[in-house]
C-alpha cells in the first residue's frame, strides 16, 4: 500500500521495536518526517537512523513533563505534528497474570499509567498543537482486549478498553477542529514484547501458544507490518472522512471464538 505523506510530520511513540517500529519505518516510506520516540532514547536513534526518521528521541510517555518538553521539541524543529502514533505500551507478564483479588496493585499502577495515561497525556500535548493548524491524525494503538475481555490480566484488558473509548471521545471533541481520531485494534502480533510474552509463560508457555493460535480463525499471529499497514490507511489522506473508528487487524479473533460449532 502506498499513500502520499510528503510533507507530513508524524510522531510514533514506543518506536524503538515491534508494531512502532513498522508504523514509523512505514510512514517514512510513504514520505512523512518522521519522529521515532521510545522510553530507550539509544534504540529510538538507533531504529530512526535504520528507518531513515527525520529524529529519534527519549521520550517515557508516562512522564508529563518529559511529554511537553518532547512535543515542544519537535514543533521547534519541525514546526508542526499532523500524525500522532500513541503505540507505547506494555502487557502483564507471565508472572504477573493473577485473578482480581491476588493482582499487583503497583502493577496495575504501572500499566494504567502507560497504557492509558500515556495515550491521555501525550494526546493532550499534541492536540493542542494540532488546534493551531486545524488538522491532524491520532491513531492509538489499543488491542483486542479492549473489545473482548481475557482472563488474568485484568489492568491491560481495563487500560486497552479505556483507549478505546478515549479514542471515541477525542474523536467527538476534536472532529470540529479537523483532528481525526481513531485506533487500530492488533490481535496476536509477533513483536519482540510478543515473543517474550510467550517464552516467559514457562511452563505454560507451549499451551498458552496453542490455545491462543486455535482461537485466531486464520491460524497464526499477524505481522508488524500488517499493523502497520492498518496505520498508513488512518493516516492517509484519503481517509478524510473516518474518526471515532477502531479498525480490528485480527485474523478474525474477535469474529468469534465459537467458529467451530
Ligand atoms: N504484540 C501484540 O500481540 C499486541 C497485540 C495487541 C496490542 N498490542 C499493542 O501494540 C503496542 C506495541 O506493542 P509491541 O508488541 O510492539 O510491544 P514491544 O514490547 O515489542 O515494544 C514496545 C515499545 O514501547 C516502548 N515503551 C515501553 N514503555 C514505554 C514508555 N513508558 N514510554 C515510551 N515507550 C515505551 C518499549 O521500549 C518498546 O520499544 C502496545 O500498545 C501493545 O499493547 C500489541
Amino acid at each position: 500500500m502506498k499513500v502520499e505523506l510528503a510533507g507530513r510530520v508524524a510522531l510514533v511513540t514506543g518506536a524503538a521495536q515491534g508494531i512502532g517500529q513498522a508504523v514509523a519505518d512505514t510512514l517514512v516510506r510513504n514520505g512523512a518526517s518522521v519522529v521515532y520516540s521510545d522510553i530507550d532514547g539509544q534504540a529510538a536513534q538507533e531504529a530512526a537512523s535504520g528507518g531513515g526518521g527525520a529524529l529519534g528521541m527519549a521520550l517515557d510517555v508516562a512522564d508529563g513533563e518529559a511529554i511537553v518538553a518532547g512535543v515542544g521539541r519537535v514543533v521547534a524543529q519541525f514546526g508542526r505534528i499532523d500524525i500522532l502514533v500513541n503505540n507505547a505500551g506494555i502487557g502483564v507478564p507471565a508472572s504477573g497474570r493473577k485473578t482480581i483479588d491476588q493482582f499487583d496493585i503497583d502493577a496495575w499502577h504501572e500499566l494504567i499509567k502507560i497504557d492509558l495515561t500515556g495515550v491521555f497525556l501525550m494526546s493532550r500535548s499534541v492536540a493542542a498543537i494540532m488546534k493551531q493548524q486545524k488538522s491532524g491524525r491520532i491513531i492509538n494503538i489499543a488491542s483486542v482486549l479492549g473489545l473482548m475481555p481475557a482472563r488474568l490480566q485484568s489492568s491491560y484488558v481495563a487500560a486497552k478498553g479505556g483507549v478505546v473509548m478515549l479514542t471515541k471521545s477525542m474523536a467527538l471533541e476534536l472532529a470540529a477542529d479537523g483532528i481525526l481520531v481513531n485506533a487500530v485494534a492488533p490481535g496476536s502480533t509477533q513483536t519482540p514484547g510478543w515473543e517474550a510474552w510467550i517464552k516467559n509463560a514457562g511452563s505454560e508457555a507451549q499451551s498458552l501458544h496453542q490455545r491462543l493460535m486455535a482461537h485466531i480463525p486464520m491460524g497464526r499471529p499477524g505481522t508488524t507490518q500488517e499493523m502497520a499497514h492498518a496505520v498508513l490507511f488512518l493516516a492517509a489522506p484519503e481517509s478524510s472522512y473516518i474518526t471515532g473508528h477502531v479498525l480490528t487487524v485480527d485474523g478474525g479473533w474477535t469474529a468469534g471464538i465459537s467458529r467451530d460449532f
